[in-house]
């Protein structure tokens, strides 16, 4: 302990540490295009250089130019901490500020090889999403935080830990920006260049502000998806019972459709075109079974459908032949979705149908411009197998992946004669209205002692607080205590923690307040051990401007605004949270979104008790307001019922207009 501490306090090391090899046991990230001319590259050197003393430059140069010229980033390997990364208890970090230890445990989770989707790089999930773009970031992050006081705050820069800066005890300890550009140089090829010269990077959105807790959030989210995807096809809660769910992707998070369609009781079956992340999965016993021969395939399904098997099923190969089959052959499926990496179509996040997996990673980095032709070509077809079996009454949504955007820049046939798209966005059709204009949302906390007792403890509160809120709840929102309720009282048994001591779970305002007003408590009594995180993914009701995804149910006109994030980042800011963030880019892709969140240290002190209810309170309603004022009848519901009892809450709320008026001018 004592020379990890030692470690982390030293930042960069004085001495030259020697230089290392790739670890061939983990995943690595895929070689990025080359993107900047000669001058640039020159600059990039420099940018990197600026973290080293003059003395080393000689030897990192040349070692640097050859990780650009290699990987088309500057990782600077070399620098990669000899101690195991993962997330320690919070005594274990060297620090002045309990703060900035739970920040440091944030940090070292997103990172743990177990979690993180290509650890050396720094990538967390989603291909590109990162922590820090370089080793060297990393250190001097962590050393500055060991150094803080809890009346200092660290600006972080796209992973470049500017500096402290002195502030005060209610201020955050940290605030991140991500992929912040001038908004007219925020195209794809923007982000590749300001990323490769040093300068900028994509959070995704947990990965840039360590709030990553492996795929157990995404599991959640994407039961309740499946569940009430189910619900739009048959009245009532009767269960998805012998229904097909189709989809594609088992990744990062799209690992997580195989595990969630068997919580839900279907019949789970997903296209993964790279082996080694379906065999990953299987291992993992996160996919039950595993076919690379449609025949076989499709006669698993149709035994499943009968026998109403809750299973999880992947077809080893790409989702396009899948899709080709089932339609050919008129195989009935009731859900249908997709969970490629279509926010990163160019780079590895979508391969071609006709191509093996190799050739396409070789060709993305040889001839990009081909690639993306066959790429559109591929999605095409995609569209047109999917038209297909949905002329024959399945239910396909886009799963917040770019989807539906990038196969109509690719030409499909994904358009209805008004110009708007064939099929709903989750958004709009489940999550806003059932979810978000309600104020329901991720609710998720970390216990920082790292022993499973105290997440059985908090597990043990949060439902109890859950339970006594279902028994009250109003019909419009009862669904969701249930299925929440539900969720948490199986989660221990699901076995879903990956890395720190985790949980999510979706309450509204009042729910979240009064889990982590009870966790404040249980700390303060011992009950809980030591202190807790709170926090949240940005796929929430306030945090995230994002036109196909989290506002897709906004009709107002101002889905393409961000005010809403930007509002929410500054407002959690002043009321206490421990660190926010806010970033370009994360789930859809780069310039397609604006999404921010907090995180939350809770140690039992009168402070935090003060600090949550100001923070959550406003966290929750800032969004519900906004989507109240574009006339979304449920939040309307729900910030009439929030002003009822708060009257320090006074929302703008809008006029209806008669239509009929409308079309006479
Ligand atoms: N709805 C949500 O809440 C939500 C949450 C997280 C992520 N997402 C989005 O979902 C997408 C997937 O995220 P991820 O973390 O799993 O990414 P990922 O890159 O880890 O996984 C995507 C997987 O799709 C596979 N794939 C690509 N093209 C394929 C094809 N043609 N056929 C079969 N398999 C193919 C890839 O091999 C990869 O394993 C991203 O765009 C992400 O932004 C949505």
């Amino acid at each position: 302990m004592a020379e990890f501490q030692k470690m982390i306090r030293a930042g960069i090391p004085e001495n030259l540490p020697e230089p290392k090899k790739l670890n061939p046991n983990v995943s690595h990230a895929p070689v990025r295009k080359k993107i900047l001319g000669r001058d640039e590259e020159k600059l990039a050197l420099k940018n990197a250089l600026r973290y080293f003393d003059p003395k080393h430059h000689e030897v990192l140069a040349p070692e640097f130019a050859a990780e650009l010229k290699a990987y088309g980033r500057i990782y600077m390997y070399r620098f990669r901490p000899d101690y195991a990364m993962y997330a320690r208890p919070i005594e274990e970090y060297p620090a002045r500020s309990k703060q900035a230890a739970a920040i440091m445990l944030m940090i070292q989770n997103n990172l743990d090889p177990a979690v993180a989707q290509h650890p050396e790089e720094l990538i967390t999930y989603g291909g590109n999403g990162a922590v820090f773009q370089n080793w060297a970031q990393y250190l001097l992050t962590m050393k500055y935080l060991s150094e803080m006081t809890d009346e200092q705050t660290l600006a972080m820069y796209s992973g470049h830990p500017m500096g402290l800066f002195p502030s005060h005890k209610d201020a955050p300890r940290v605030v991140v920006t991500n992929g912040m550009v001038i908004p007219n140089y925020s195209s794809p090829d923007h982000y590749e260049k300001f990323n490769a010269l040093g300068v900028s990077q994509y959070g995704q959105m947990t990965a840039g502000s360590y709030m990553y807790i492996g795929p157990q959030g995404i599991v959640h989210g994407t039961t309740i998806t499946v569940l009430n995807a189910g619900r739009m096809l048959q009245s009532g809660d009767t269960g998805l019972g012998g229904k097909i769910f189709v989809s594609s992707g088992l990744g990062g998070m799209s690992g997580a459709q195989a595990k969630a369609a068997v919580i839900a009781g279907a019949v789970g079956v997903i296209a993964e075109i790279n082996p080694a992340a379906a065999v990953k999965r299987h291992e993992q016993g996160w996919v039950d079974e595993l076919y690379d021969d449609l025949d076989a395939l499709i006669g698993r399904i149709l035994k499943a459908r009968e026998n109403k098997e809750a299973v999880s099923l992947a077809y080893q190969g790409n989702i396009v032949d899948l899709w080709e089959a089932l339609a050919e052959r008129k195989i009935p499926v009731e859900l249908g979705s997709d969970q490629t990496s279509l926010h990163n179509p160019w780079a590895g996040g979508y391969y071609p149908v006709g191509m093996g997996f190799e050739e396409a990673n070789e060709m993305m980095a040889r001839d990009p411009e081909g690639f993306k032709a066959k790429v559109q070509e591929s999605l095409k077809r995609q569209v047109a197998a999917i038209n297909a079996m949905t002329s024959r009454g399945m239910y396909f949504f886009d799963y917040g992946n770019a989807f539906l955007l990038e196969s109509s820049r690719a030409g499909a046939d994904i358009l209805k004669e008004d110009g708007n798209f064939r099929y709903p966005s989750y958004v709009q059709d489940i999550m806003g209205p059932m979810c978000f204009d309600y104020g329901f949302g991720p609710f998720r906390w970390v216990c920082t002692s790292g022993d499973p007792k105290d997440l059985q403890a908090t597990d043990r509160i949060a439902g109890d607080i859950l339970e006594q809120m279902a028994a009250n709840a109003p019909e419009e929102i009862s669904q969701q205590m249930k299925d929440n309720l539900r969720w948490i009282r199986q989660a221990e048994e699901n076995k879903l923690v990956v890395g720190s001591q985790a949980r999510i779970l979706y309450a509204d305002c009042e729910g979240r307040t009064r889990i982590a007003e009870a966790f404040n408590n249980a700390i303060r009594n011992g009950e809980v051990s030591a202190p807790v995180v709170l926090g949240r993914d940005h796929h929430d009701v306030s945090g995230t401007d994002s036109p196909f995804r989290e506002t897709s149910n906004i009709y107002d006109g101002s889905q393409f605004t961000a005010d809403m994030a930007i509002q929410n980042v500054i407002g959690d800011g002043f009321r206490g949270a421990t660190w926010v963030s806010i970033h370009n880019g994360g789930g859809v892709g780069w310039g397609e979104v604006i999404n921010g969140g907090f995180g939350m240290v809770l140690d039992g002190s009168e402070d935090a008790d003060r600090r949550l209810k100001s923070m959550l309170y406003w966290d929750v309603n800032n969004g519900i307001a906004r989507r109240s004022w574009a006339r979304n009848e449920e939040a309307v519901f729900a910030i009439k019922r929030a002003m009822e009892t708060e009257p320090n809450l006074n929302i703008t709320l809008p006029n209806r207009v008669d239509e009929k008026l409308l079309d006479k001018e």
